[in-house]
């Protein structure tokens, strides 16, 4: 049975949940974490928020991230490597900022709000040149992560960062669009943080400590 998509929330029996902590303490080794990215930074992000975990990249290639909505794209991708892992931990994360005045966009094409194919800089500048002239600069990041478990049930977990889009871009640190965006109590961009500082607030630490939470240290 599938889990439905939703906050931070089991379905009712979880008779079949695996805990990473207990079975790797159990078999003695490191606890593989199949992810369904390619992308370095997030894989970078991911092995420092939980370093007992072998995380272990698998890109689902050919898989069109078609759903509405951060969770659907993120189930679509964990499902793609879930079938050729079975009886191992997957997850795959699907992230992206969304603005108030723009009514949520880029949202889900975030990675791609420029056009194709996916470029940052242009994605920057379209972000800049949609919000000339707007005082309501508030935003948000949102991460999903989608768990399957190594019985095949599925997670979702939601994290968020708010904040706000800055007049210009700011900082090298990170990637997509940290030069541009400022999160609460901060006067910097998301660039001009360290990685530590970045993954104690972001939306993907958030989510992913909700995912440690779930699978343990994974050591
Ligand atoms: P996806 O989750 O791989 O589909 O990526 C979504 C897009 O959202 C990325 O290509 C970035 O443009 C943006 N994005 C997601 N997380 C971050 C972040 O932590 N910093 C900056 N941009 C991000």
């Amino acid at each position: 049975m599938r889990l439905k998509t939703q906050d931070w929330c089991w379905k009712e029996s979880t008779r079949f949940f695996f805990n990473a902590e207990t079975q790797s303490a159990q078999r003695g080794y490191k606890m593989k974490l199949f992810v369904a990215t390619h992308n370095q930074h997030k894989i970078r992000e991911i092995s420092q928020i939980l370093p007992g975990f072998e995380i272990v990249p698998d890109d689902p290639e050919g898989v069109e991230e078609n759903a509405p909505d951060f969770a659907g794209n993120a189930l679509i991708k964990v499902r793609a490597i879930a079938e050729k892992h079975k009886g191992e931990w997957c997850m795959a994360d699907d992230s992206g900022l969304e603005v108030k005045a723009l009514g949520g966009a880029p949202g889900v094409h975030s990675a791609r709000y420029a056009g194709e194919p996916s470029n940052t800089p242009a994605n920057n500048a379209l972000l800049l040149k949609n919000l000339e002239g707007v005082k309501d600069r508030a935003a948000r990041f949102t991460c999903c992560c989608a768990l399957v478990d190594p019985s095949g049930e599925e997670l979702v977990v939601h994290g968020h960062c708010p904040g706000h889009i800055a007049e210009k871009a700011a900082g090298v640190e990170g990637f997509g669009y940290d030069p541009l965006f400022i999160p609460n109590g901060y006067d910097k961009s998301f660039a001009e943080l360290s990685a530590d500082e970045k993954n104690a607030i972001s939306h993907r630490g958030r989510a992913l400590e909700k995912v440690r939470e779930i699978v343990g240290n994974g050591e």
